[in-house]
């Protein structure tokens, strides 16, 4: 049976914040955070949720969370409902798969994202200027083409409702200093390679990404999540062709959707089309299936 989880509520935990996808508890020591089924796109939470997304998202995460162990440490504590403290108890099955037990961090006020193609706004910023985030490009690149080398292109983190910014690296370094500013882009960088060689092998191009990182006892640790459809463009190797935008694994799809009717971008947000959903998921079930073997309702 599928299950949808649009928004928890769980009475007996403290509510910390809802993020677009994800509602996190304060346990005290520690905090839960459990992937929902929304979706957002342009910024903005969609009314219906894509059965399961929550679940999908966690298994990816996971997936690459341990992957990457060894050049850096994330906020995993557990993710099997059955090590969470008592008082999660009475919500085990709505937490089954979709959540994880993780470490109070603090969190960087960057979002640290990486490019190894040029797409989205990194594409629109190229057009009008040949530079994105402060980086000067090579002339001529087609959209979608693959850079010479991945780039680290931060943006700043903002609250819910509003769009998060591109940087570039100095404006990144008055944020959060030049010493973590450039920690953090020398770990993106290289968690990025390591992942997209990895998806390569599976069929899959990471085009570009985002991670975040949180300050815990004093050392760097990834947090949230990690190369997932929402938080990365994923295109299918095979169909890959420059020069115009991908097919994809993510929200594109949506996105395109979202466009062709004309919607402004702004709250509320439309209802989606029972196709629409319905694609979207096999879009992310896809790439789940791709990355881990694992499925769900398949
Ligand atoms: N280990 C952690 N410690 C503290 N905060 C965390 C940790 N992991 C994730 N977070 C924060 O929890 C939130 C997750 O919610 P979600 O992914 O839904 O947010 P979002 O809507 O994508 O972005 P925003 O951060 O702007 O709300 C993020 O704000 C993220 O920075
Ligand atoms: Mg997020």
């Amino acid at each position: 049976m599928e299950q949808i989880v649009f928004e928890t509520d769980f009475p007996k935990l403290n509510l910390l914040k809802r993020g677009k996808v994800r509602d996190m508890y304060d346990l005290g020591e520690t905090l839960l955070m459990v992937a929902t089924d929304r979706i957002s796109a342009f910024d903005v939470i969609m009314p219906d949720p894509v059965p399961e997304k929550g679940k999908i998202l966690t298994q990816i995460s996971l997936f690459w969370f341990d992957v990457m162990k060894p050049v850096i440490s994330n906020h995993i504590i557990s993710s099997n409902v059955d090590d969470y403290p008592e008082i999660c108890k009475p919500y085990a099955e709505m937490l089954r798969d979709r959540s994880m037990l993780v470490k109070k961090a603090k969190p960087l006020s960057i979002e640290c994202v990486v490019r190894g193609y040029i797409s989205g706004s990194g594409w629109k910023s190229y057009q009008e200027s040949g530079i994105v985030c402060g980086i000067k490009l090579p002339d001529g690149l087609q959209e979608s083409e693959k850079l010479p080398e991945p780039i680290f292109t931060p943006s700043t983190k903002e609250e819910v409702g509003v769009h998060d910014v591109n940087i570039n690296f100095e404006e990144a370094v008055k944020i959060v200093g030049r010493n973590l500013a450039e920690k953090v882009k020398e770990i993106s960088l290289l968690i990025y390679k390591k992942g997209a060689e990895l998806a390569d092998k599976k069929g899959i191009i990471i085009a570009d990404t985002k991670f975040e990182f949180g300050i815990f006892e004093n050392n760097i640790i990834l947090i949230d999540e990690i190369l997932t459809p929402d938080s990365s463009r994923f295109w299918p190797k095979e169909s890959y062709s420059p020069g115009q935008s991908q097919k994809s694994y993510d929200k594109q799809y949506l996105r395109d959707y979202l466009i062709s009717i004309n919607w402004d971008k702004l709250p509320p947000a439309p209802f989606l089309p029972k196709e629409v959903v319905k694609n979207t998921r096999e879009k992310y079930l896809d790439a789940l299936n791709l990355i881990t073997g694992k499925s769900y309702g398949l």
